[in-house]
């Protein structure tokens, strides 16, 4: 069934529209788009037309770093679920990390994942595989195998590859393949005991701290690695300003690197733990306001390239317990829309600059043809209402994850409807 979507606000960053129009969905792509299409009568019984008006059209989000967990931790997420809460959130595409049982260390297990969502997956899964097998920082995996299998990016992502020498040769060969390695910055001696964020909040509570220079060391030795190996490196969830200080003077030096931030490390601080609620623990932690502040900063002037979610779903016999004992990570799928358009209601980025870092800006790190509404493309597209104002609500996720810290918040701008190759893939 082809589409014609008529009278959105279609913003496209990849080629610089922001106009009011129609687009014509035909056969999985994008047939036209004009500020007025037609359709003939012998093609009107083929043709679904939604009228769009008031609505946003963008292309369909990307989001370059989400854990599936499956294989291994079906009861936290599946590829079926995770998927469903994706394209519930307006993605139509996300890269999963290998942090799963097994690790996606293997041609076997990015096909496994490939195939697994082929049969039961709602959006388009990019497997990222691991830099080292079994995620143990010794011996790095067979980069050709998993590339043809179908791997997009090499990540220990869920602990750092602590050795600068495998970072060294791991950063060497996936250039070789044109796969960037995607580095979860952390020096695990500064960070180690530590639950939150180091300063005077950890302290009240009596909880011991993490630097920021735990996460800001490493960013600066993978930068220098990639500097001098020519490698193309991408730095995951970046969450202080001394790392965005360091992003920016690399790349002013013409480093190969991007980097993401997320939702939570801008709308966030660490001020949120005073309850000791699990939900606010996450790693890298919650940081500081002058933390936030300098993200919106960086993402302002495109240090931080793109805005991916680290969905990371757990289950309550991860999260119900003791601070100590508790898992890091937040579900982020379904809340992270209306959180980047709080940075337009802020004032913090146009709508262009922020639509693209959920679209062409993740599709170019991770060298794929997405993220665009340019003709011809797969027609991938989301369409926000935003005006919308509501409550999130976790018991209306897809998402199995029960760890949403924004469940509650009055957000504005709500997904309606999400299209993956020209598939209905989510509609409200
Ligand atoms: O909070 C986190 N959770 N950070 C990570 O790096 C890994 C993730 C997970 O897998 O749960």
């Amino acid at each position: 069934m082809d589409l014609l979507l008529r009278n959105a606000r279609v913003i496209d960053p990849a080629n610089d529209r922001d106009q009011t129009g129609d687009v014509l969905v035909s056969a999985g792509r994008i047939a036209d788009i004009a500020p007025r299409l037609e359709v003939g009568p012998e093609r009107l019984a083929s043709v679904t037309v939604l009228d769009l008006t008031g609505n946003w059209l963008v292309p369909g989000l990307i989001d370059m770093h989400v854990h599936l967990r499956e294989p291994g931790d079906e009861y936290k997420e599946t590829i079926a679920s995770g998927t469903a809460a994706a394209a519930a959130g307006g993605f139509t595409t996300v890269a999963c990390m290998p942090n799963t049982k097994p690790v996606n260390d293997c041609a076997a297990v990015t096909q496994f994942i490939l195939r697994r969502a082929e049969e039961t997956g709602s959006c388009r899964v990019l497997p990222v595989a691991a830099v080292s097998r079994n995620l143990e920082g010794r011996q790095m995996v067979e980069v050709g195998d998993v590339r043809d299998a179908g791997a997009v990016a090499l990540s220990d992502d869920g602990r750092p590859v602590m050795s600068a020498q495998l970072m060294r040769r791991a950063l060497e060969y996936a250039s070789r393949f044109d796969l960037p390695i995607i580095s979860h910055a952390e020096d695990l001696e500064l960070a180690r005991g530590g639950q939150m964020n180091e300063g005077a909040v950890a302290t009240q509570l009596g909880l011991h701290g993490i630097p920021t220079a735990a996460e800001a060391v490493m960013v600066a030795r993978d930068c220098l690695l990639a500097e001098w190996t020519g490698g193309r490196l991408h730095i995951a969830h970046v969450s202080c300003a001394d790392s965005v200080r360091i992003i920016r003077t690399a790349k002013a030096r013409g480093v190969s690197v991007s980097a993401e931030t997320a939702p939570h490390y801008f709308t966030l601080t660490e001020d949120a733990l005073v309850d000791y609620d699990t939900v606010y623990k996450v790693n890298p932690p919650l940081r500081s306001r002058k933390d936030l502040e300098a993200i919106k900063e960086g993402l302002v002037d495109g240090t931080l390239d793109a805005i991916a979610t680290d969905h990371a779903p757990h289950s309550s016999v991860e999260k119900d317990i003791e601070f100590d004992a508790a898992a890091n990570g937040m579900i982020g799928l379904e809340s992270a829309l209306p959180l980047i358009l709080e940075l337009l209601w802020d004032g913090t980025l146009t709508p262009a600059q922020a639509i693209a870092k959920v679209t062409v800006q993740p599709a170019r790190i991770l060298r794929q043809p997405y993220g665009t509404l340019t003709i011809g493309a797969p027609a991938d597209l989301t369409v926000i209402d935003p005006d919308a104002r509501y409550t999130l609500d976790q018991a209306s996720f897809r998402s199995k994850g029960c760890n949403c810290p924004f469940h509650g918040r009055e957000v504005r701008g709500r997904v309606v409807l999400t299209v993956g190759a020209g598939r209905v893939r989510f509609s409200r």
